[in-house]
This record gives C-alpha cells, structure tokens and sequence, in this order.
C-alpha cells in the first residue's frame, strides 16, 4: 500500500541514503525531507535523487529546523504523511566537546517537537534513530537493548535525553514511537569529519591523519545501507514502544581500519600521526552491538566489512567533487584548524 515517509535530516549521511533505500524499495511510496541544512546537511547529497525522481511526485525537499513547531506542524497540515523516520541530529562527538548546546537544542527538544506533532497529527508511526552511544562503553560483554544507559559525551547525553522523550511520550500519550540504536556507519555522502571519510579524503590528497591516543579503541562498524534496511525492518515490522539494536557484528580497532585504508589506497605508515587524545576520560573504549534481538525477527545484514570498505574508498576517490567543495569551505577549514591544529600544525 503507498505511504508517505517525512525523513527528517534527509540532506545528512543516514537520511539521505535512507531515503535512497525508500525510493528504490517501495516503488509506491513518496519521500518527504525536512532539513536544516546545517554544516552537515548539502543539497548537492540529494541531487542524484532530485534527478532520478524529476517529474514524479515522489520526492519533495522542505527546508527548516525540527524544533520549529510552526515549521514542523505547518509541514504535516499540508502533506499527508503516515510514517516519519527522525535522522535529524547533530551528529559528531568532537563538536559537542566543544559546543553542546546545538546538540540538545536538535537532539533533545527537536524529538519532543516531532513526538507532539506526531500525536497531533495522528501519524501512523514514527521511528527515532538513536545510537549505540547511549550506552557508553563496553569494556566486557556486548549491548542488549536492556542494557542501562551511561552517556559519556555531550552527543549521546543528547541523544539519550532524545529517546527518553520518547519513551515518556508513548507511556504517557500513546505515541507510536520506535526506536533504533546502531554502531558506527560508514559509506557514501558521510560528511568528511568522521574518522572514516576524514581519513579517507586526507589519505587521498596524501595527508597525514590524526589518530587519538594508542588506536585500539574498538568501534562497531555496519555499511550505511544495512543500517538503512534496519530502520525500514523495525518501522514496518517492529512494536510500538519497543527500542531495537541495530549492528553487523563487525568490532575493529581504529588502527586495524587505518590500516586497512593505507592499503586500499596504497599509502604508507608514515601518514598516521597518533596524537594526545583530544577526547580524554569521555572517549569510549569500545561499543559493541548485540542485534539478536532484530536478527530473530528475520532482519540481516547484507554487506561484509570488506567489501562495503572498499566500495566506500572508490565511492571517495569517483565523488571528488561531492567532498572538495565540502573541504574548501571556511567553516570546515576553521573547524579543522580549532580541532586539530593544535596537533598538526603544518601537517593540516
Ligand atoms: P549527519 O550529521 O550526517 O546528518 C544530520 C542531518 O540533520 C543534516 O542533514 C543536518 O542538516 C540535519 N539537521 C541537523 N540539525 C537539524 C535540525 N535542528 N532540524 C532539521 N535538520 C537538522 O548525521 P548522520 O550521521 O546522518 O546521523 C543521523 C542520525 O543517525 C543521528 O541521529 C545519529 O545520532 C544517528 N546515528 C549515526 C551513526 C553514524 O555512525 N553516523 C550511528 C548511529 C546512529
Ligand atoms: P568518530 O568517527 O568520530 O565516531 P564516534 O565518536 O561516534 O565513534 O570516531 C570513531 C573513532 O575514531 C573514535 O574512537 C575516535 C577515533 N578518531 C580518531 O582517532 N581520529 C579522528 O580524527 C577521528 C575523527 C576519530
């Protein structure tokens, strides 16, 4: 049957590949972004779909801030949308060290906008994309959904903050709010501050990348478009109320996945430069997903570390102009030279 998903954040790294994943899986259904095309948000990431969809109805783009109640209730008057999937956010751990506020403004009280006017408008269901981070480290077993939440950086303090309203507004109002906590993605359109596209891009132009402490942090990694399929699994199949974890069962130290990607491109030893840890004490060791739990509800992962790796480095090395004109920008340049100069210096 067609139905109309509101993906919020859908100019970003995981709504724009969902809403990928959308078009080319339900033929039938129409796409709606909303997006307040902060730093990480570029129309030049939906400009494969605008083409693709061009004089169909399927795909419509709405600029604007998901706390702004009259933005978000305006949109949901004039379109009939059943499902909204929240991929809105601010989204790296490094920034929120240094400015928090944005993080809880978006990721706090932007969901209980959307949460009130999923109730106001009687929406069918709406799925809020949450982290693993909400959980903290992992220094032995693995997370389940029941494991307690222990934040330790401003981003996923806020991210939780987020899936509690959630949680409030489905005991106290009904609200048909999902949840969904993942591990760190990686693929296409991923906006070159995370550690995988950032070192990517630096490898390719041959810079040095900045790797914090040791390396052996361990991160649980999942190609972009199996989280994707996650999200569609638990928004047509999964419960109301109900929190799922999604994860590929792929844990590797940061310095197993830089290595990875010198030999991928073909570069050498030399351009990893460790430094002190710009983290320090709220730097999580190690995440680990357990998804069992969506796994026996007939969902999988399709694509292996490998080969999604190596897919994610040529998909870097043919979208140059995708990223360079990111890279120019004074306010990526002025981000680089606060965080990292300090520790580069000239290497920058
Ligand atoms: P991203 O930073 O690439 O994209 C975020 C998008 O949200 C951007 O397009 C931005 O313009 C938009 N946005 C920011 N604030 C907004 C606001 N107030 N109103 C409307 N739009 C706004 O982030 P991402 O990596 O795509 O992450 C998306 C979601 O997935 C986040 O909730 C994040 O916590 C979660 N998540 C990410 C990962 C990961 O590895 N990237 C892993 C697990 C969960
Ligand atoms: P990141 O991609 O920022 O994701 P998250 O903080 O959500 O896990 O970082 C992944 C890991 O890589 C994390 O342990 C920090 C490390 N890292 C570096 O060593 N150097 C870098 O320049 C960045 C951005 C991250």
């Amino acid at each position: 049957m067609s139905k109309t998903i509101l993906v919020t954040g859908g100019a970003g790294f995981i709504g724009s590949n969902y809403c990928r994943y959308v078009l080319q899986h339900h033929p039938d259904y129409r796409v709606i972004v909303l997006d307040a095309l902060t730093y990480a948000g570029n129309l030049s990431t939906l400009a494969d779909i605008q083409q693709s969809v061009d004089r169909t109805d399927r795909f419509r783009f709405y600029p604007g801030r998901i706390q702004d109640e009259t933005v978000v209730n305006g949109l949901l008057r004039s379109e009939r949308v059943d499902y909204i999937v929240n991929c809105a956010a601010e989204s790296h751990n490094d920034r929120s060290l240094l400015e928090p506020g944005s993080f809880i403004q978006t990721d706090v009280y932007g969901v209980f906008i959307l949460l009130d006017a999923a109730k106001r408008h009687g929406i069918e269901r709406i799925l809020h994309v949450s982290t693993d981070e909400v959980y903290g480290t992992a220094d032995t077993g693995r997370f389940t959904e029941q494991s307690p939440l222990a934040p330790n950086t401003p981003y996923a303090a806020s991210k939780a903050g987020g899936e509690l309203q959630a949680r409030a507004h489905r005991v106290a109002y009904g609200t048909p709010v999902l949840v969904t906590r993942c591990g760190n993605n990686f693929g296409p359109y991923q906006y070159p501050e995370k550690l995988l596209p950032f070192f990517i891009t630096r490898l390719i132009d041959r810079k040095k990348v900045p790797l914090y402490g040791t390396g052996e942090q361990v991160r649980d990694w999942i190609f972009v478009m199996d989280h994707c399929s996650g999200i569609d699994f638990v928004l047509h199949h999964g419960t109301p109320g109900e929190v799922y974890n999604i994860g590929a069962d792929c844990e590797r130290t940061n310095l197993e996945v830089t290595h990875r990607l010198l030999q991928l491109l073909d570069r050498p030893e030399t351009l990893i430069r460790p430094i002190p840890d710009p983290r320090g004490a709220a730097h999580d060791r190690r995440y680990s997903v357990d998804a069992s739990r969506l796994r026996s509800l007939g969902w999988r992962p399709t694509h292996p570390f490998d080969t999604a790796l190596e897919q994610t480095v040529r998909w870097y090395v043919e979208h140059q102009t995708w990223w360079r004109e990111i890279v120019a920008r004074p306010d990526y340049q002025a981000f680089l030279q606060r965080f990292y100069g300090p520790y580069l210096g000239e290497d920058l």
